[in-house]
């Protein structure tokens, strides 16, 4: 039995009360689900800017009615002190999502990426310590290594931020240490990894690479792939992140306050992701023919990003049980009966390719690494 299981036959004999943040994102409902088909009680809080009703409503299709009823949803912002602390009442544990996320969106808009995600941050943080909760885990990101070159990244290791996105991911980190020294509240941030899955939204000029390009594969549009391809990333799978969500709620108070990588620990360059996608598109029925396009490398990305896992398997028991091929071959159906039908052309894929600038030095060879 893993650390996971034992996790989950503990919540399913004494149930808790969760509160999720960011619920109707992608992250955010996958976590919800997770919690309900455990039979917990959760409280969800988002004001539905870049997430989705329609993401609540499938939860409440893949659950009993008896689990929805443990749901209730807050219409509500963060940056509003009053919502969360009404959120954060009679909560166990909290499962904090709710942000801004892309670099690019932050490049063009930091006032609003910096007021979602350091304001709004810290009246959760705020809310969670007042009402003296068991456990504040949040969604930190890779983002934090900017420009240190080192790879595999680890936890201890980080550079200058590339983006105002990474900024405000930063200072969520130091906003929980320092409530750890003020006031011995001990949080958990988990850097995730670029986390794909069900429910990621492929469409917009902030889309994260998977779900646009099974969008534009599946409307037979071209794919674009920034930069020269060779540009790598450690794609985890969201079971993988939800797993590390709830090993780090459930985690020792001395393995708090701290930050962990929640990634697979194997990179995989643009160009292996366009193989796969293909091949896996095949096996549904799907044969995408065209070559990718190759455009300009984009403002703040880093070129290659690989985790190094140890500290989340040695102190919370984190197991990633997806591989990349493996996720993309679980949701595949799911994104193809969801993205198949009538969402906006072409815009995507073109805005996908609207891109400037530069690359950053740090190169490895595609490398597994635990
Ligand atoms: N997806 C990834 O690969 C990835 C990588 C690193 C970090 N993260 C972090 O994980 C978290 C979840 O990301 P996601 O991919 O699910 O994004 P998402 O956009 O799908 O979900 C974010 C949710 O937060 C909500 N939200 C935004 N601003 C809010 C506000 N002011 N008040 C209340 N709710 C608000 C949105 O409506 C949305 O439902 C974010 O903190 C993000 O920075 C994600």
């Amino acid at each position: 039995m893993t650390n996971y299981d034992q996790i989950r036959k503990q919540l399913r004999d004494k149930p808790k009360a969760w509160l999720v943040t960011g619920c109707a994102g992608f992250i955010g409902s996958n976590l919800l689900e997770t919690l309900l088909l455990l039979d917990q009680t959760v409280v969800g809080l988002d004001n539905l800017s870049t997430g989705y009703r329609h993401n609540l409503d499938e939860v409440k299709e893949l659950v009993s009615p008896g689990q929805w009823q443990r749901f209730r949803f807050i219409q509500g912002d963060i940056r509003d002190l009053c919502a969360c602390r009404e959120a954060v009442m009679g909560i166990d544990y909290v499962l904090h999502q709710a942000a801004l996320g892309s670099v690019p969106r932050s490049i063009e808009d930091p006032v609003a990426t910096n007021g979602v995600n350091i304001g709004g941050f810290l009246n959760m943080l705020v809310a969670a310590k007042d009402a003296g909760l068991k456990s504040f885990v949040y969604a930190a990101s890779s983002s934090t290594y900017g420009d240190h070159p080192g790879l595999p990244k680890v936890e201890n290791r980080i550079g200058r931020p590339l983006s105002p996105y990474a900024v405000t991911k930063y200072v969520n980190e130091l906003y929980a240490d320092v409530f750890h020294r003020c006031h011995g509240f001990r949080t958990i941030g988990l850097r995730y990894f670029n986390v794909f899955g069900k429910r990621q939204d492929p469409d917009g000029a902030y889309a994260a690479v998977i779900p646009k390009w099974i969008a534009a594969m599946i409307r037979d549009e071209d794919v674009c792939i920034n930069g020269d391809g060779a540009t790598s990333r450690d794609f985890c799978f969201i079971e993988n992140a939800v797993q590390a969500n709830m090993l780090a709620a459930m985690a020792s108070a001395c393995d708090r306050n701290e930050v962990y990588n929640v990634a697979v620990g194997e990179a995989t360059t643009l160009e292996g992701l366009f193989v796969h996608l293909k091949s896996v598109l095949k096996a549904n029925g799907i044969d995408y023919r065209k070559l990718p396009v190759y455009g300009d490398f984009r403002a703040g990305d880093i070129r290659h990003s690989l985790a190094d896992i140890r500290k989340s398997v040695q102190r919370l028991g984190y197991g990633p049980v997806y591989r990349v091929r493996q996720g993309l071959e679980a949701d595949m159906p799911w994104y193809i009966r969801n993205q198949a039908s009538d969402r906006a052309p072409a815009q995507a894929s073109r805005d996908s390719c609207r891109q400037d600038v530069i690359p950053l030095p740090a190169s490895s060879d595609s490398a597994r690494f635990f």
